[in-house]
Order: C-alpha cells, then structure tokens, then sequence
C-alpha cells in the first residue's frame, strides 16, 4: 500500500524545527503533504499565498514532499484526500497533552485506515516555535539558523518594508 502523510500546521512561519520532522517523514513515506491551514485564533505574519510558495520553494528539493492548503475540520480533509498517515511532531512534555487530546479526538473522526504518527523533535530545535521566531525577529534579535533561508530573506524583507 502506497503510504501518503500529511503532516499540517499554521507554519507563520516554517522553522527549521518543522524542516527537520518534514525531511525525517519525507524518508519514512511514499509521499508527504505540507498542509497549511488558517488557524482563525492566530493572527499571521504572512498570508496563506505567501506561505504556500515560501513553503514551496523551501521544499524544491525533496521529490516526495507536496504542498497544499486547506480549512475546516483536519479529519474532513484527510479522509477525503486519501491520506492514511498524519505526522505531528513532539517537542517537549508540553506539547503532549494537547497532541493526546486532539489525536484521540481525530481518530474517531478519522476513517479506519489513518493513524496519528509523532516524531520526536530534535534537541536542537525543541525550545522553537513560529511566535518566539517573529517575536524575536520583530525586536531585532537574531534568527538565523532557526528558520530555512528563503523564509528568514522574507521575513527581513517584510520587516523592511514595515519601516518605510
Ligand atoms: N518545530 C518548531 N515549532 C513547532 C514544531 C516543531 N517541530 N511543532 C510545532 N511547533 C510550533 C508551531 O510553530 C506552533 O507555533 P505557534 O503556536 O507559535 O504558531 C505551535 O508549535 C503549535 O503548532 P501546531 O500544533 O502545529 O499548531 P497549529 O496552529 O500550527 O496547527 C492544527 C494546529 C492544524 C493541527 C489544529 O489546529 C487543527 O487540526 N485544526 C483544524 C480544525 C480541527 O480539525 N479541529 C479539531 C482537532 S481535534
């Protein structure tokens, strides 16, 4: 059977904490799925248009990995696109309640042949998330290395632009 995962967030922006669970999963399945949703709770530093080809020219070099948007309910969207694999990645006890919570609730919802998968971040990037990355960016802190380069040229570009 041909495995197709989805591995899905918001992505404001993609770190290289992200980059580094999509390049593990990519190895472990036929076919991987970027799926960036709108989380109506957050408010964005870039629009979904912008993520999808930020994402997509990050993602030029890895033959397997696709991207894609979506909006509503995760389980609609992956049992109507056939996936059987949803990849979550872990990065400290913190995240685990939630994610216990939400893969128990989506496997009710989701069909019969899909399985929540969880990676275990690395160490490295295991203190990161998309708000402490613009936070600090914003205050003029450094992030280099925490994010891929096209995202950290355009979150610079976009910081200039702001100051005009
Ligand atoms: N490296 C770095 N950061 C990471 C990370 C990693 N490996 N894994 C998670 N993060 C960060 C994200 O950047 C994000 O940071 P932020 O809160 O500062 O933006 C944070 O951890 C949370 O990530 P995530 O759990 O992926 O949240 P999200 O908002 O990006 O996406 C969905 C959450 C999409 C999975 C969830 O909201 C959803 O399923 N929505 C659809 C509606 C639905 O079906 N609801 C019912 C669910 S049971």
């Amino acid at each position: 059977m041909k495995t197709k995962a989805l591995y899905t967030g918001s992505f404001d922006p993609l770190t290289n904490g992200h980059m580094n669970i999509i390049q593990r999963a990519a190895k472990l399945y036929d076919e991987l799925t970027i799926g960036i949703i709108v989380n109506p709770s957050k408010k964005s530093m870039f629009s979904l248009e912008q993520r999808k080809n930020m994402i997509r020219e990050t993602m030029k070099d890895l033959d397997n990995v696709k991207v894609d948007c979506f909006s509503g309910l995760l389980a609609s969207y992956v049992n109507n696109n056939g996936f059987n694999v949803v990849v979550r990645g872990l990065r400290a006890t913190m995240d685990f309640e939630y994610e216990i919570q939400m893969a128990q609730m989506n496997a009710r919802l989701f069909n019969e042949r899909v399985e929540t998968v969880f990676l275990m971040t690395a160490p490295k990037y295991s203190f990161i998330s998309s708000s402490m990355i613009k936070e600090v960016h914003s205050l003029g802190g450094c992030i280099d290395g925490l994010v891929p380069d096209t995202i950290l040229q355009n979150m610079k570009a976009l910081s200039e632009q702001e100051e005009i």
